[in-house]
């Protein structure tokens, strides 16, 4: 899981813990997100603005009505913005005027006018945490959805020792990671293809094509995401392989076609985006060839259609197909659905610097009776809003299923 290009808001509020928002900031940065900073009055006494702005690589805002600011992303938008709000440290003060629903501050009043989920880190001294009003206050505010991580055990900077401790940066990147986990897929084994595939014309030449395993790789993140259980079937790639995910190593069709198979059974939904070659050399040369003829002909002989292949040895398996077309989209979208009996299909325009190795792609989805267009975004993106759509088709699959 990642926090890849999630907007996040980080609300900094005034207590000793705010040291540590550097640190939270970096780590939320690392995790991909786009982060921008809202310190109270009272948190500029603990750390300096110029530190979370070098950090989080924009200027920190502060005041409710700044109008500097406020020509470039006024207070609402900035609360449109976020996709999420984490409030590290939540002091006591902070908590208790959000629990009122104040809007006296540049954060009280976001935290009103967002409609992102809000993720609150309290600190500060155990007498303080364990104040009835405080525990009030928490009660209220958990009642209406704000998220709580920590606060922890431990020594505090008051030199006591009990719960108040602000929750570590790293425990607090978890639970805003978490909190963007769909579940959609929770359960699930998904298996997936990608990539090219190398097809040997002697020991050092090979046939390919342009596939960079970017839109499968990203697939396989959003499917963990969504809480899969998540097998690849990798072709040559650069792509860094998401945690969690098993990941096994081919490089001709053939092999592919093999480790698929194998691996097939006990799957639910089954994702073939490798770009496949449809051809390979019938007979590779056992040395390298010599550059003695005139021309060379290469006879090529056709590779097993894995994606045809385990469709018709699974029905139960939910197949989703890739579709990269240079022209009438549709039509052969449509024509593969039939053909190679899919429940989805996701066809995307190749050619002319379009599709292969690049950042961001659209999608033209296919099923049985729908379409849906994933306009032009990121691939990252892409695959987020593929998987949700995935998960809603299979889930509507399994309830046309007979009852046993
Ligand atoms: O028929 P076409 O190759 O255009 O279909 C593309 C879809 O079929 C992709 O999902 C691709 O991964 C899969 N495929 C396959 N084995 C092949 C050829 C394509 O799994 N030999």
């Amino acid at each position: 899981m990642s926090l890849q290009q999630r907007k996040i808001l980080l609300g900094v509020t005034g207590g000793i813990a705010a040291y540590k928002s550097a640190e939270l900031t970096r780590l939320l940065k690392r995790a991909g997100a786009d982060v921008r900073v809202v310190m109270t009055a009272a948190a500029e006494a603990f750390i300096t603005p110029m530190t979370l702005q070098a950090l989080s690589g924009h200027a920190v805002r502060g005041a409710l009505f700044d109008p500097a600011h406020e020509a470039a992303m006024g207070h609402i938008e900035l609360a449109r913005w976020a996709d999420l709000v984490v409030i590290a440290p939540a002091s006591a003060n902070t908590l208790a005027r959000l629990a009122q629903g104040l809007a006296d501050d540049l954060l009280s009043t976001l935290c009103l006018a967002t409609t992102a989920p809000i993720l609150a880190a309290p600190a500060m001294n155990r007498q303080m945490w364990t104040h009835p009003a405080t525990q009030r206050n928490i009660e209220l505010l958990t009642e209406r959805g704000v998220r709580l991580v920590g606060p922890d055990s431990g020594e505090q900077a008051c030199g006591e020792a009990g719960p108040g401790r602000m929750a570590e940066p790293a425990e607090i990147t978890a639970a805003a990671t978490a909190l963007f986990a769909s579940g959609a897929l929770a359960g699930r084994r998904l298996l997936i293809t990608l990539g090219p595939t190398r097809e040997p014309i002697d020991p050092v030449r090979f046939l390919s094509n342009r596939s960079s395993g970017k839109m499968g790789m990203a697939l396989a993140r959003a499917a963990i995401d969504a809480g899969a259980d998540v097998t690849i079937i990798a072709g040559p790639t650069a792509q860094p392989t998401p945690a969690d995910v098993k990941r096994i190593d081919v490089e001709t069709t053939a092999q592919m076609h093999n480790a698929t198979m194998a691996e097939a059974a006990g799957q639910d939904i089954f994702i073939a985006t490798a770009a496949v070659s449809d051809y390979r050399p019938a007979t590779p040369a056992g040395q390298k060839i010599k550059k003695t003829a005139e021309t060379l002909t290469l006879t090529l002989e056709r590779n097993p259609d894995i994606l045809g292949d385990v469709s018709a040895a699974f029905p139960a398996l939910f197949c989703v197909g890739f579709a990269a077309e240079t022209e009438n989209l549709a039509e052969h979208a449509r024509d593969k659905l039939e053909r190679k009996r899919l429940d989805l299909i996701a066809a995307n325009p190749v050619g002319d610097g379009l599709g292969f190795d690049r950042d961001d792609n659209s999608l033209e989805v296919f099923w049985p009776g729908g379409h849906r267009s994933l306009p032009v975004t990121t691939k990252t993106r892409l695959a987020q809003q593929l998987i949700e759509l995935i998960a809603e088709r299979y889930q509507e699959s399994l309830e046309k299923l007979p009852l046993p």
